[in-house]
């Protein structure tokens, strides 16, 4: 693999373009790190509280001595598996042990705006941010991540990330793996270069503009990663926590495996796929069937992002990445069959929908805006719905993501979505120039004056103002103004 440093801009992302096209064998020589699941306590009033400090770290992620400057939470990189129960109240200590601002955003998760962790609820260095909410919706792979304007790509980029997994009865009750780190194991995949003295290097492949494509793969923070699999089945929890690259993730001898659930929860059905394409943001629940004693690799294989040949190559649609292999014991524990039907989901309708929005994703904006902290983009009302159109109108790979609700697919290009994007989804890949029409509804949590984000999850493009601002109001209310000064603690 060809080290990257100094040189030309173009001359760097020629040679990263080449060396990711040679990316995939991997040795699979480290046991897979599962974070562990945060602590909590219930206070006084009933509420689950969590601490998340944000802090500075090194770690030799390959074993050579070579330490990287990192940061995490809890620890050196990543942080803990955050995990509650729908209709619990949770709060969570967010302190900030970094040298600059940060945040925390819920993603995935539906709560007021303020508590949100957007851009405008910055904790300033040695401060303590406190949110708190109550967890109203079904259980789902959910995930945090800094999110301050400008400098997202960057936080997330040096390691602060993690898991935040919502429980509710209806998938308790069905016969799925579910015993945390050994057959119901989290999956977050990240893409890495490393410079000569081991830091984390941040060339962007500027041919396609899409950010930073690295040469290696870490899955929860482990280069060369296996899982010791005891059990007939393993529930996969797939995280794409990359700041830029798209994943086609399935096995290597491409076996179907059991879609259960996307950003938002499980299906209604189970789909047996042998591929789900993941965007940067977005998550995925599979269930795969091991035989005694075989090994087996997760691989990602080029993805089909909407675009051809250089352009293609340079957005990480060329490459062959060997994520994480399967070791099966030669004794495995029995397990059931995954169900055909999961659980009830309720469809929105479209055709109550207050509202119809376009949203074009071009150049280094939404509908030719940049982001403004100080600009609210639209107000949507409280217990409505409304059809958004969005599309990527410019030819770059980019991808859809809103804050608070889930929302369902409609169509794609005019057909009906695949079962992979028939559920609840939070972020979705934009094919260029094929719309996608999605239906929102916007419940409680309304305030005409603190927005949230709608935005481009491919984090340069975030960071350079593809991403924008509503508000959730009452009826006949108008939006209102953001907070001039940002900031908490
Ligand atoms: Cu995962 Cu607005 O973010
Ligand atoms: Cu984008």
């Amino acid at each position: 693999v060809l080290v990257l440093c100094g040189g030309g801009v173009a001359v760097a992302t020629w040679t990263l373009v080449r060396a990711t096209d040679t990316v995939g064998e991997v040795d699979f020589v480290r046991p897979l790190a599962v974070p562990p699941l945060a602590d909590s306590r219930l206070d006084d009033q009933g509420r689950r509280v969590f601490d998340l400090i944000a802090r500075e770290g090194r770690r030799d992620f390959r074993g050579d001595g070579r330490l990287t400057r990192t940061a995490g939470f809890d620890g050196d990189f990543l942080g803990p598996t955050l995990r509650a129960k729908r209709g619990e109240q949770v709060r969570v200590n967010v302190v900030n042990k970094l040298g600059e601002e940060t945040n925390v955003h819920w993603h995935g998760m539906h709560l007021p705006a303020r508590m949100d962790g957007g851009p405008h609820q910055l904790v300033r260095p040695g401060a303590t941010w406190s949110p708190t909410w109550r967890v109203d919706q079904p259980a789902a792979t959910l995930w945090y991540h800094p999110h301050p304007h400008g400098a997202t790509e960057e936080q997330v980029y040096r390691g602060l990330a993690g898991m935040f997994i919502l429980d509710d009865d209806r998938e308790a009750a069905l016969p799925l793996p579910r015993t945390y780190g050994v057959d119901d194991v989290p999956v977050i995949v990240q893409d890495r270069s490393f410079s000569r003295s081991g830091q984390f290097s941040k060339t962007r492949n500027s041919i396609a503009s899409i950010g930073v494509l690295g040469d290696t793969l870490l899955v929860n923070g482990t280069v060369g990663p296996y899982l010791d699999v005891r059990t007939e089945r393993v529930r996969l929890r797939l995280l794409n926590a990359s700041t830029a690259r798209t994943y086609n993730f399935g096995l290597s001898d491409d076996r179907p495996f059991a879609l259960i659930g996307t950003d938002g929860g499980l299906l209604a059905r189970t789909a047996r796929l042998t591929r789900i394409r993941l965007s940067p943001g977005e998550r995925a629940e599979i269930v795969v069937d091991v035989r005694p004693g075989e090994r087996v690799t997760l691989r990602s294989t080029p993805p089909d992002l909407g675009i051809g040949g250089l352009s293609r190559r340079s957005a990480g649609g060329a490459d062959r990445l060997d994520v994480l292999q399967l070791r099966a014991a030669s004794t495995l524990t029995p397990a059931p069959p995954v169900p055909d039907t999961l659980v009830p989901v309720d469809r929105l309708d479209p055709s109550a929908a207050a509202t119809t929005r376009t949203l074009e994703f071009q150049g280094r904006g939404i509908n030719g805006r940049s982001m403004r902290m100080d600009r609210i983009d639209f107000a949507a009302t409280r217990d409505t719905t409304e059809v958004w159109e969005v599309l990527n109108s410019d030819g770059t790979p980019h991808n859809f993501h809103v804050h608070d609700v889930q929302f369902q697919l409609l169509s794609v290009d005019g057909a009906a979505p695949p079962p992979e994007l028939g559920g609840w989804k939070d972020t979705i890949y934009l094919p260029p120039h094929r719309p996608m029409r999605i239906v929102l509804r916007f419940t409680d949590h309304s305030d005409p004056n603190l927005p949230y984000m709608y935005h481009c999850h491919l984090l340069w493009h975030e960071d350079s103002g593809m991403m924008g601002q509503f508000v959730v109001v009452e009826p006949g209310q108008a939006p209102g103004r953001p907070p001039t000064h940002a900031g908490h603690g």
